[in-house]
């Protein structure tokens, strides 16, 4: 591995990806540096899970290549799950285990992929926990948690095995200013703290761009702007403003299905 490699903690190269026989998104040039934090934004449907889907093997792209550290995505199963465990995932929604408490919910991860005694695996979860400012919370079902809270564990769940990759599918859905401020300073922290390289998906442009080093487009099929997170806001392009701006009518089809027909 050369230097400049070693610099890059993902790289997209000239990647396609479809789904259900239809092309969402082609043409995908990306390179995120170790220890920076990347905003992947654009509208809904334009294909920012999916773009995550091809980083953790989910999905296999139709052309190009993905790698992650270095190593292109592996397609054999034993291979691919090895991968995953250096990529922490906060789901869309939190996905916790509603019959676990907090405690039990950080502890599965550890539980199923390391081989560690139980009182090392408690502490673990307890550092975990107060990582997150929840340690009070550990003995609470996901019912007795704010949103907040619930996504809070979720997020100390995804660090459980210390991955030095992490990605964030919507971390703000559903959250109040305060409990988005709370989630994104956690984020930026938690990558600061731990070296991590951050990758966040989100349409919540203005919580999110504070914290970012790196801010990446998509839309239409495509990565429309890539650059500094000042770049972006300076930005004259029609198809930026029309996102950062959240207007209906421009270049960003925002029903796509509707416009084919009308085509
Ligand atoms: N499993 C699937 N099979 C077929 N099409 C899919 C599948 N998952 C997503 N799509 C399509 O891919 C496109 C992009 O979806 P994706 O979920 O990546 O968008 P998104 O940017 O994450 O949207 P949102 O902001 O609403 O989460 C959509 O048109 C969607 O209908
Ligand atoms: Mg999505």
């Amino acid at each position: 591995m050369t230097d400049s490699n070693d610099a890059i903690a993902v790289r997209f190269d000239a990647v396609r990806l479809d789904r259900g026989g239809r092309t969402i998104l082609s043409g995908i040039d990306l390179a995120v540096p170790r220890g920076s934090v990347t905003a992947v934004l654009g509208p809904s449907g334009s294909g920012k899970s999916t773009l995550l889907a091809a980083l953790t093997g989910e999905l296999v792209p139709a052309a190009g290549r993905v790698e992650v550290f270095g190593q292109a995505v592996p397609q054999r199963q034993r291979a691919l799950l090895e991968l995953r465990k250096s990529i922490g995932v906060l789901l869309q929604g939190n996905g916790l285990l509603t019959d676990l408490t907090a405690a039990e919910n950080v502890a599965l991860p550890l539980r199923a992929h390391t081989r560690l005694p139980r009182e090392v695996i408690d502490r673990l979860v307890e550092m975990k926990l107060h990582a997150v400012g929840l340690r009070s919370a550990a003995d609470l079902y996901p019912r007795e948690l704010s949103g907040g809270m619930a996504r809070r564990v979720a997020l100390a769940r995804a660090i459980a095995l210390d991955p030095p990759l992490m990605v964030y599918d919507e971390p703000l859905t559903g959250l109040d200013p305060i409990a988005s401020g709370v989630i994104m300073n956690l984020v930026s922290e938690l990558n600061d703290r731990l070296g991590l390289t951050s990758i966040i998906v989100t349409h919540h442009v203005h919580e999110t761009l504070p914290i970012c080093d790196h801010a990446v487009v998509i839309a239409n099929g495509g990565i429309v702007f890539s650059g500094t997170p000042g770049q972006l806001q300076a930005s004259a392009d029609p198809l930026v403003g029309q996102f950062l701006r959240g207007e209906p009518d421009g270049p960003i089809a925002f029903d796509s299905a509707r416009r084919t027909e009308a085509a």
